[in-house]
């Protein structure tokens, strides 16, 4: 299922995810990872990226020098198409190849860091994905995954959902934007996303992942809070509407308000409120 629905959404995913290989791309994955990490990263000579998708984490990481070589894995080939065509577009080196996250077709020890973006809670095996991620990894490598729903923070999420749902045509009637044909129904897409999300964690579900894999020093971080349900309220009001009719003005506004949010859920609430409560979960571990 999830081969297939990625296979399906890979054309367009970029765009409907806001995915960007710009300066934006570059400081978003750039904080992620030092965010993760608790201090700023260094270079990774050999990566091997997870559920690569079209390429923001890997494409983001070698052009912010981060990585050296990035070998990009997926079980959708027809996202690892698109990540070509970015890598190809932008100039950059990848390895890519089709692979289970649950069987990796990689030697003992042969990277210095594994690592990944909204991948493993579409991974049903996740105690066996660990295994071959620690597997995989170097003596003293590292690994780290980000953006991975948390199962509180996923639930106060439906909350700005349900309120966009509710009013998206009081919405569309100011904006004077006609209904997207699935308007009635949502995305087109989205009972299929319900599928193909398996998981969503508590902190300690993650923590406990890694070390029974035997990964040592794990940190678990929460990020995202304010912004997460800005961004989910105004996808679901613009997913109701013809994607033309949606003003430019509004787009900037939403835009902006992300980054904005984003800001001061960094300055003000990570810093001080438990991991749990956020939207994404992100982990860090250091094989012995
Ligand atoms: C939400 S997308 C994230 C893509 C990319 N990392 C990003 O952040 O844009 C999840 C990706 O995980 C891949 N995936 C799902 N299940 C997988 C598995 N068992 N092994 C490897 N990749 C998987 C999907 O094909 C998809 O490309």
């Amino acid at each position: 299922m999830n081969t297939r629905y990625h296979d399906v959404a890979a054309d367009r995913y970029d765009s409907k995810w806001g995915i960007d290989f710009g300066g934006l791309g570059h400081d978003q994955v750039t904080a992620k990872v030092e965010k993760a990490l608790g201090r700023t990263p260094g270079r990774y000579a050999r990566a091997l990226e997870i559920g690569a998708g079209t390429g923001y984490f890997s494409l983001n990481m070698l052009r912010a020098g981060l990585i050296g070589e990035a070998t990009c894995s997926d079980i959708s080939p027809g996202m690892l198409e698109t990540l070509k065509d970015n890598a190809k577009r932008l100039g950059l080196d990848v390895r890519t190849e089709s692979a289970d996250a649950e069987r990796l077709p990689f030697a003992d020890e042969s990277f210095d860091l594994v690592f990944g973006h909204a991948v493993l809670h579409h991974i049903p095996d996740l105690p066996r994905a660990f295994a071959e991620f620690e597997r995989v990894l170097a003596p003293g490598g590292t690994v780290l995954f980000a953006g991975e729903p948390s199962r509180y923070g996923d639930r106060l999420a439906s909350v700005p959902k349900r309120a966009a749902g509710a009013v998206a045509p009081l919405w569309r009637r100011a904006l004077s934007a006609r209904p997207a044909p699935s308007a009635e129904g949502g995305e087109p897409d989205a009972a299929l996303e319900g599928v193909v999300d398996v998981h969503a964690f508590a902190p300690a579900e993650l923590s406990g992942l890694a070390r029974e894999a035997g990964l040592k020093d794990v940190r678990v971080t929460g990020e995202e809070l304010l912004a997460n349900w800005f961004g989910w309220a105004n996808r679901t009001l613009e997913a109701t509407a013809e994607p033309d009719d949606v003003p430019w003005a509004w787009r900037q506004y939403a835009y902006r308000g992300y980054l904005l949010l984003q800001g001061l859920d960094r300055r003000l609430l990570e810093p001080r409120l438990p991991a749990a409560i956020f939207y994404n979960l992100m982990i860090a571990a250091r094989k012995p």
